[in-house]
């Protein structure tokens, strides 16, 4: 199916209740004269399917407020709930299973695993994960159905990070997770990366954030999150997406 046609209905369009609430999300490192308070009561809603971009200086907090989404991390206080998942104050195997069934991670490093091929990458996930889609099909989407039988050093790096994109989706999580995709990409391949995303995003309504130093990345956001100090200090809504072959920088 095109992407096109179903943008038109995309719940990210349609008005919704949350899927992902936050409240007061506070994280503090350390201790003494080395604390590092990294989140200062944060409030955040994100709504089924949105797509959103987190800008911010470095050391702003976007890494550490994905990762408490992703349920990588823990706050020091405050609340973050996924539909009925109770994050904070859940137990380690609470928070593995919530990562394992239903989020999917993308970062700025592949990690493939090098003695596999593209395909295998991508079928260790879908072997632990409760409904996953074929790997075949999760190549597909990304446009690597060709590279299935190479291993990872025969790709390219944005060949690579789709492989990791495709590795991510293939258990069919309801939230994709990125930390700077993009960044150890050049422009071309970066677009390749970031159409697949949104690729993902509109045709299995993935709600998804990415994390971005590259504010041209905004323009394809639903909603775009500015980090400062630990604080969202600003959210604009962007009613005229653009798509990832027209990002430029
Ligand atoms: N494990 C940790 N221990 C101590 N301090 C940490 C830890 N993780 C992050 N921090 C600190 O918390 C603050 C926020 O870090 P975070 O990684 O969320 O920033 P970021 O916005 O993702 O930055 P970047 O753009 O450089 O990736 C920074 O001051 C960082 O040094
Ligand atoms: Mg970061």
């Amino acid at each position: 199916m095109q992407v096109r046609e179903r943008e038109a209905t995309n719940p990210a369009t349609q008005p919704q209740a949350p899927v992902f609430v936050a409240r007061g999300l506070t994280k503090v490192y350390g201790s003494g004269d080395a604390q590092v308070v990294a989140l200062k009561d944060v409030n955040l809603d994100i709504r089924q399917g949105e797509f959103i971009v987190l800008l911010g200086p470095s050391g702003s907090g976007k890494s550490t407020l994905l990762n408490i989404l992703g349920g990588l991390d823990a706050p020091t206080s405050g609340t973050a709930t996924w539909r009925d998942h109770e994050l904070t104050g859940a137990g380690d195997d609470e928070l593995t299973t919530y990562r394992r069934e239903h989020v999917g991670f993308v970062f700025q490093f592949y990690n493939l695993i090098p003695s596999l091929t593209v395909e295998e990458n991508v079928r260790l996930v879908a072997q632990i994960a409760s409904n996953p889609m074929r790997p075949a099909e999760a190549l597909e989407l990304v446009g690597l159905t060709h590279r299935a039988g190479h291993f990872p050093s025969q790709l390219s790096g944005g060949e690579q990070q789709r492989v990791a994109v495709a590795r991510a989706i293939v258990k069919r999580p309801d939230i994709l997770l990125c930390d700077e995709p993009t960044g150890a990409l050049d422009v071309d391949t970066g677009r390749l990366v970031l159409a697949a995303i949104a690729k993902v995003n509109a045709e299995l309504s993935t709600t998804t954030a990415v994390i971005t130093h590259n504010s041209a990345i905004a323009g394809m956001a639903d909603r775009v999150l500015r980090l400062s100090g630990g604080r969202i200090v600003k959210e604009e809504p962007n009613p005229k997406r653009i798509r990832a072959e027209d990002v430029t920088w």
